[in-house]
């Protein structure tokens, strides 16, 4: 297929660049750069052995988004392009809306005048807020808590309007639960714009000697340590995904949401440690205060990716650290030249 890869230099985008040109599609990346490097490009280059065609658009400029699809021949996009951060998100949420919201509507305008009507979309488990009940089910019910949440929420259900209004339109609907790790070459992975606000990063980030110990928030959870409970997911496992999806969305012509987890939820404390084996470096830490937002225990049930798109999870934590620790170590200041 030739694919448009929308936000495909940034962390998960880059990935997934990697296991599309392995599977022999066609890409094109476009990003603005807001939140990447255009070194993403040689080291794609470098992993995949062919140079990256690569455009340099913003997804809010309606006009550069319906010139990028049309007349290109695309299959299909996969739509990575959004501001990310929980906390700028509720300073400044009109720069959100803007961004995510208006930005996905000039894409699928610019999809339908072309002519393109398969999509790849990355959701997160955000939409779930605060869930019941652990493992989460796709059918669980959808609340946000965040100005970013809400734009994935809104992004799903105008996708899913469109989908209704326009049967001929697919779109595969991923939610991610907690991505880390990195591609094994060491030459692609996570590179936080300032203080890293999850909590893979921070971690390699003291590893690394760039920040002396990590914050924990909270230890008194009602957890297996006290400490939150996630589900952390290899990248690659997530780039496999999307590969999967676009075969799925064109071998059934159906649309489809699901959760992208391991379904197995690992403490604050249990990452460090396994930091710590994968390493071989002290990870110094100390508990705080819980961060305002935060919940104790969110975990996938992953069950729907399997049935649907034959997807699962293949590695655990301990490759996720290693990967990570591999890209820190081999790129202590992330893309950008050390000072
Ligand atoms: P990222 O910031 O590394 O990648 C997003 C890319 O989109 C960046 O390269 C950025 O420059 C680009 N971009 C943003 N706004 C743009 C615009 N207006 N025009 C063009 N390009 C634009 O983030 P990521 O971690 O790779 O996340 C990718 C997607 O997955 C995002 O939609 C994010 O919301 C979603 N997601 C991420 C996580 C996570 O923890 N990393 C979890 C769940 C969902
Ligand atoms: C994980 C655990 C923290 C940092 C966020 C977004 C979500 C999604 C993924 C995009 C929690 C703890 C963290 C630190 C810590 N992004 N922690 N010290 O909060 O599950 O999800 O990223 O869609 O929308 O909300 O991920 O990595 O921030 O936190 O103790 O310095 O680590 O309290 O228990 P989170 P995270």
């Amino acid at each position: 297929m030739r694919i448009l890869v929308f936000g495909g230099t940034g962390y998960i985008g880059s990935h997934t660049c990697v296991e599309l040109a392995a599977r022999g599609h066609d890409l094109v990346v476009a990003d603005n750069l807001c939140n990447s490097s255009p070194r993403v490009l040689e080291r794609l280059q470098a992993i995949t052995g062919a140079p990256v065609a690569f455009r340099n658009v913003d997804l809010r400029d309606r006009a550069a988004t319906e010139g990028l699809l049309s007349g290109d021949g695309f299959d299909a996009v996969v739509h990575f392009a959004a501001l990310k951060s929980v906390g700028e998100s509720c300073e400044r949420p009109l720069d959100y809306f803007d961004n995510n919201i208006s930005g996905t509507l000039n894409l699928l305008q610019a999809m339908r005048s072309a002519g393109v009507r398969r999509l790849v979309f990355s959701s997160s488990a955000t939409v779930y807020g605060d869930p019941d009940r652990v493992p989460v089910t796709e059918d669980a019910p959808l609340r946000v808590t965040n100005p970013y949440g809400r734009t994935k929420l809104v992004m799903e259900q105008l996708i899913g309007d469109l989908c209704t209004a326009d049967p001929g339109f697919q779109a595969g609907i991923l939610r991610y639960f907690n991505p880390a790790g990195a591609h094994a070459s060491g030459l692609i992975g996570e590179d936080p714009a300032g203080i890293p606000n999850n909590l893979m990063p921070y971690i390699c980030q003291v590893a690394v000697g760039r920040r002396a110990k990590l914050s924990v928030f909270g230890g008194d959870w009602p957890t297996v340590d006290g400490t939150g409970v996630r589900d952390y997911i290899h990248v690659l496992d997530l780039a496999r995904a999307h590969a999967d999806a676009l075969d799925t969305l064109e071998r059934t012509g159906a649309g489809f949401t699901v959760n992208l987890g391991t379904g197995t939820g690992v403490s604050v404390l249990q990452l460090v440690q396994a930091f710590e084996r994968a390493s071989g470096r002290p990870v110094p830490y100390e508990i705080v205060d819980r961060r305002a937002g935060d919940v104790a225990e969110v975990y996938a049930d992953p069950a729907q990716a399997q049935a649907l798109l034959g997807w699962r999870a293949q590695l655990d934590v301990d490759a996720m650290c290693r990967d990570a620790w591999r890209w820190q170590s081999m790129n202590p200041t992330g893309y950008a030249d050390p000072d």
